[in-house]
């Protein structure tokens, strides 16, 4: 790769900074660099973490007023509310076309359910609630499982198992590490567990906008893709099959997907900001 193919280069008269010469020797042997861009400004990354205060703000509504009976349309006008309450506007609301302003993914469901007055939380249920928050233009991800009622052991230890997926790929994320350490850790821990790791929707670089670089597979290989550079504010959000990792996306809404052997899928999902030490939360 010539010079000027360099998204990183010294520029004449300004003394590159330890973190600028560090991302220039990787770039220098190879390895997939971000660009400036995704390095977040210190000013950036208090207007996410501002964001995601609400956003936490939004997720601790749910668990708190989530029950049987009531339907992800309920979940939804919570979900509106607290967020234009709070000076904020609800990421998902009219987002590619996406009717409302939350996912709501039960059971079968994987991830992108649209809330609806028709689907009622019933007992035994596994939900997937996925706030996403627009705060001063700075965008924060996250998303919960809650359990309703009796819910059996195999559904109850799925939902546990994809939290540690979400906890451990968290751990392995360090500065000047690779995408690819966060996919491979994950996928191993799904498939110790008898389960699969959704491969065809991803985590994703996110803050000043919904979805930005990186993509961050929850399966892959250790020492491969972007090197994770302090700065950077990407998702982590597993989608852990019981069955099969095969998804089927809903032709008759657009958005809905589902497990095609319909069998339970479990998500938690966190915005995280690189730091000198490793992956700080910013949704908790
Ligand atoms: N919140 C999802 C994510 O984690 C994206 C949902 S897009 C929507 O990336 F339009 F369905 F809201
Ligand atoms: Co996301």
């Amino acid at each position: 790769m010539g010079n000027g193919h360099r998204k990183w280069f010294v520029r004449k008269g300004v003394e590159p900074t330890e973190l600028e010469l560090k991302v220039m020797e990787c770039e220098r042997r190879g390895y997939i660099v971000p660009s400036r861009k995704l390095i977040k400004t210190p000013e950036q990354i208090e207007g996410i973490r501002e964001s995601g205060v609400i956003n936490t703000g939004v997720l601790d509504l749910i668990e708190k007023e989530i029950k049987i009976g009531m339907s992800t349309e309920d979940i939804d006008k919570l979900v509106y509310d607290y967020t234009v309450d709070h000076g904020a506007i609800p990421a998902p609301l009219n987002y590619e076309g996406f009717p409302k302003s939350v996912c709501t993914s039960i059971n079968e469901v994987v991830c992108h359910g649209i809330p609806n007055p028709h689907t009622i939380l019933k007992d035994g249920d596994i939900i997937n609630v996925d706030v996403s928050t627009i705060y001063k233009g700075y965008f924060s991800d996250a998303s919960r499982m809650f359990c309703l009622g009796n819910v059996s052991p195999a559904k109850q230890r799925l939902v546990d198992v994809t939290k540690e997926c979400l906890l451990i790929g968290m751990e392995v994320a360090k500065p000047f590490g690779f995408v690819g350490d966060i996919g491979f850790a994950i996928e191993q821990h799904a498939k110790k567990n008898g389960y699969s790791v959704v491969r065809d929707l991803t985590g994703h670089g996110v803050g000043l906008a919904f979805h930005e670089d990186p993509e961050v597979c929850h399966f892959g290989k250790p020492h491969t893709g972007m090197v994770l550079v302090p700065g950077m504010v990407f998702t982590i959000e597993p989608m852990i099959n019981m069955g099969k990792s095969q998804v089927v996306f809903s032709e008759r809404d657009g958005w809905t997907v589902t497990t095609r052997d319909r069998l339970p899928s479990a998500q938690w999902e966190h915005t995280f900001v690189m730091t000198e030490k490793g992956l700080e939360i910013l949704t908790y």
